[in-house]
């Protein structure tokens, strides 16, 4: 067990949590997407020989790569040890991910016909994703786990584009071209996000986070149009279950304001945008996440020790803020520069 074995241990009461409601907390919760994987070496260890996806979906596996960050850095929540492309595999497409390129679909979507390609997730398709969150779970304690899932937007792109693309071609040529068939795919992609947000939580995440990671390539007026509604669909569908909703995106600094009302209580601020001119934006409906430029984990200490102070005393104008990075931990960065940066972000916001 990680937590704290207390009667009261509850993540529902963590810093993290209260945080996201805007409450007052013991100190500034810190978390950093991608804490799990290639930046630690006991990951590479346990990684070597197996196949990303197969990784995981193995209960196994994914419990302690999840809980390996958690041990070293006593960052304040896990992060479930996924993929946003977990549950488009579950519902039968062809997809895997190639080391250093990332997810790539055996047949790229193409038209009406292959939405058949897309039906609903239930929950028995993938039972490994519960069971690994329930185990991790029953480990960390009070400390909170945070599921996630990719926005329609984002899985959109990966399907059209059929990998990794530098200009999203496709995919704003389909949205443009056949704004009938994207709505289409959006919903189905919409309705499968938000069934697997529901299994992760209903199996004990805490909170949820929404991974628009492409959004910031459109503009706003075809992000309002044709792919904000299919995230607020999904933030709505989870809305029941009680837990904070994150939501995050790079590049998104003209959107900030559209992705922060679409049903969220945390906006994730990715590095380009200071955390000081995204509360301006945004006001105090929101809690914010952020937003540590990556790159400048491998500058001089004292840098990176101004840069935690800087993003700290911005974020304290928010009526909640969440220390995190502007964007996933890069596979070469030090990890115990990491656990120095939890530490100084522990010591300054101590109340
Ligand atoms: O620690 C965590 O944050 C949890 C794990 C996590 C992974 N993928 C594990 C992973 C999360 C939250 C994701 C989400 C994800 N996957 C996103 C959204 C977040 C973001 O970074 O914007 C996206 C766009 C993907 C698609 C994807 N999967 C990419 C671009 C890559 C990297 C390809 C590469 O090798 O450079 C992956 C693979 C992947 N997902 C790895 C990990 C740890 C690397 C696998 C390995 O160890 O080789």
């Amino acid at each position: 067990m990680i937590g704290r074995v207390t009667a009261d241990a509850d993540p529902a009461d963590s810093p993290l949590v209260r945080a996201a409601r805007g409450l007052p907390v013991e100190h500034t919760p810190v978390w950093f997407m991608r804490q799990a994987g290639r930046s630690l070496p006991e990951y590479r260890e346990l990684r070597a020989g197996t196949n990303m996806l197969q990784a995981c979906r193995t209960p196994d596996l994914v419990t302690e790569i999840t809980l390996q960050p958690v041990r070293r850095h006593r960052v304040d929540a896990a992060v479930f040890f996924s993929d946003i492309v977990v549950p488009l595999q579950a519902v039968g497409v062809d997809v895997d991910i190639e080391p250093g390129v990332g997810p790539v679909m055996d047949r790229p979507f193409r038209g009406r016909e292959d939405l058949e390609r897309l039906p609903e997730l239930t929950p028995d398709m993938v039972p490994d994703i519960a069971e690994s969150v329930r185990r991790i779970v029953l480990e960390l304690g009070a400390t909170p786990l945070v599921g996630f899932a990719g926005a329609p937007f984002t899985l959109a792109s990966y399907l059209v584009e059929g990998g990794p693309s530098r200009n999203h071609e496709e995919t704003k040529a389909l949205m443009h071209g056949d704004p009938q068939l994207w709505h289409d795919l959006c919903s189905r992609l919409a309705v499968i996000s938000a069934a697997f947000l529901r299994v992760q939580v209903e199996a004990g995440a805490s909170a949820v986070q929404l991974f628009d990671s492409w959004a910031g390539f459109l503009s706003r007026a075809d992000y309002v149009r044709h792919v904000l509604p299919h995230s607020e669909a999904v933030l709505a569908d989870v809305a029941d279950l009680q837990v904070p909703r994150i939501h995050f995106g790079v590049g998104t600094g003209e959107l900030l304001t559209d992705m922060a009302g679409a049903g969220c209580e945390v906006l994730g601020v990715d590095y380009r945008v200071s955390l000081t001119d995204a509360i301006e934006r945004v006001g105090q409906g929101v809690s914010v996440q952020g937003n540590l430029d990556p790159a400048l984990l491998f500058a001089p200490w004292d840098v990176i020790e101004q840069e935690v102070r800087r993003i700290l005393g911005e974020g304290s104008a928010a009526r909640g803020h969440i220390f995190n990075l502007g964007h996933g931990v890069l596979p070469d960065t030090d990890p115990v520069v990491l656990t120095r940066v939890v530490q100084l972000v522990h010591e300054l916001t101590a109340r």
